[in-house]
């Protein structure tokens, strides 16, 4: 069976389109990374085919034998599958025959997948099993003699799982996805697949009018959070009085925003508030349930967001728990994938409770839809106005990092992007 092999030997040179230059540092990003189509066409080959593990979904989406799913590697489509014998398979969804992206359903439960265009048959392992009229009608037409059916396989990714998250590569030899994550963020992403068995409670799907890359860095940017989302200051979610804390791996790539919520409503001194423009003293909540914690995890922190380069997003944050799968499409658009979930041991009460927390992200979320506004108003500028370079100036890089008002994810993040794209 033909696997997909990394085309990213690390060695090759770069030539930058002309007038193409990283100005200085991690401090001034250029925006030609966000609206270059040749830099999105290298970020597929370096990055998502390249020395990594990419998400594509979590078991608990696949959870019987031949379930299926689509999902991507990078902007590739891809079919998550589990055979028969229960093992996961991940191969392009692209016909061997003529390309059609055959996978049609987003997801259900099959043996076999029929491509609408000529009916070429595959099993859910990657395998072409049936071509019709292979041996032509009377004697006449089909295929030529010699044809071999084994050496027209779907492609397919390496695959692995750690505690029901579904990740696959180009690359084949890739390290564990354990020593991928490294130490200090593997914990963390254990508060929230400790290995229980999970409960998919919905997929929210949406795209955004913005560059890939402004997701990660939105999610390793706790400076905006007091700033842009109303709800989080005003009910208490976040504040810059709360403890918190910003753990990255050794390279950069990964990060945690943790953050501790104090009971109740804080109190918000006087000073900070004259920074938060979102503040609303005198907002009430109709229904205050939404923001109800129980404590079901052996941590500190009442939230944690986790970004793991180079498309995933895991959340939890009270008692809501989801993954979010970034794809990109092309410089200047990218799709979201969430998957909402709980714990197989969840009573009718704690499904509901997590399905009105919701409410709070998800795409259209009471403060989801502002990160989706500020992304549109960002790739506005980028593209609409004369080239410059942004800023992510704040903080300073030493351990350990208890301040929201920091960049240093950022930095350490585009640090890692420039080694791996060669800029
Ligand atoms: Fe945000």
């Amino acid at each position: 069976m033909d696997t997909i092999e990394s085309t990213y030997q690390g060695n090759a040179p770069i030539v930058l389109p002309k007038g193409l230059t990283w100005p200085g540092d991690e401090m001034q990003i250029p925006d030609w990374i966000y609206t270059d189509p040749q830099v999105a066409a290298l970020e597929q080959e370096r990055i998502f085919l390249g020395r990594h593990w990419n998400f594509v979904g979590l078991e608990c989406e696949v959870p019987n034998p031949n379930d299926y799913i689509r999902s991507f590697v990078g902007a590739i489509p891809v079919v998550v599958a589990r055979d028969a014998d229960g093992a996961i398979h991940v191969f392009e969804n692209r016909c061997s025959h003529r390309g059609a992206e055959f996978c049609r359903s987003y997801r259900g439960n099959g043996e076999r997948f029929v491509c609408p265009y000529h009916n070429w048959t595959f099993d859910n392992r990657g395998k072409l099993v049936a071509i019709p009229f292979r041996r032509g009608v009377r004697g006449k037409g089909g295929m030529p003699d010699g044809f071999d059916m084994g050496e027209h396989d779907l492609r397919t990714f390496h695959v692995t799982t750690h505690n029901g998250v579904i990740f696959a590569t180009a690359c084949s030899d890739m390290e564990s996805v354990e020593d991928y994550l490294g130490p200090e963020v593997l914990r963390e992403f254990n508060t929230i697949f400790p290995g229980a068995e999970m409960k998919l409670l919905g997929i929210h799907r949406n795209t955004l009018p913005g560059n890939w890359k402004l997701y990660q860095e939105n999610l390793k940017d706790p400076y905006h959070a007091t700033l842009l989302h109303t709800y989080l200051t005003t009910f208490g979610l976040f504040v810059t009085s709360n403890e918190s804390n910003v753990v990255t791996d050794q390279q950069g790539r990964h990060c945690v925003l943790m953050s501790r919520r104090p009971q109740g409503r804080p109190e918000v001194a006087k000073e900070e508030q004259a920074d938060m423009q979102a503040f609303r003293q005198t907002m009430q909540l109709k229904d205050q349930r939404v923001l109800d914690y129980f404590r079901e995890v052996d941590s500190p922190w009442t939230g944690s967001a986790i970004t793991i380069w180079p498309n995933l997003s895991a959340l939890r944050q009270q008692n809501i728990l989801n993954t979010r799968l970034i794809v990109p499409r092309g410089p200047n658009e990218l799709m979201m994938i969430w998957a909402v979930f709980g714990r197989a041991t969840d009573d009718e009460a704690m499904v509901r409770h997590r399905l009105r927390q919701n409410n709070i992200f998800g795409p259209a979320g009471f403060l989801g839809i502002e990160d989706n506004e500020a992304l549109k108003f960002v790739q506005d500028g980028l593209t609409r106005s004369l080239p410059r370079h942004g800023l992510a100036m704040l903080g300073d890089d030493r351990e350990p990092v208890d301040t929201i008002i920091t960049e240093r994810a950022i930095r350490g993040m585009y640090r890692y992007y420039r080694q791996v794209m060669g800029f």
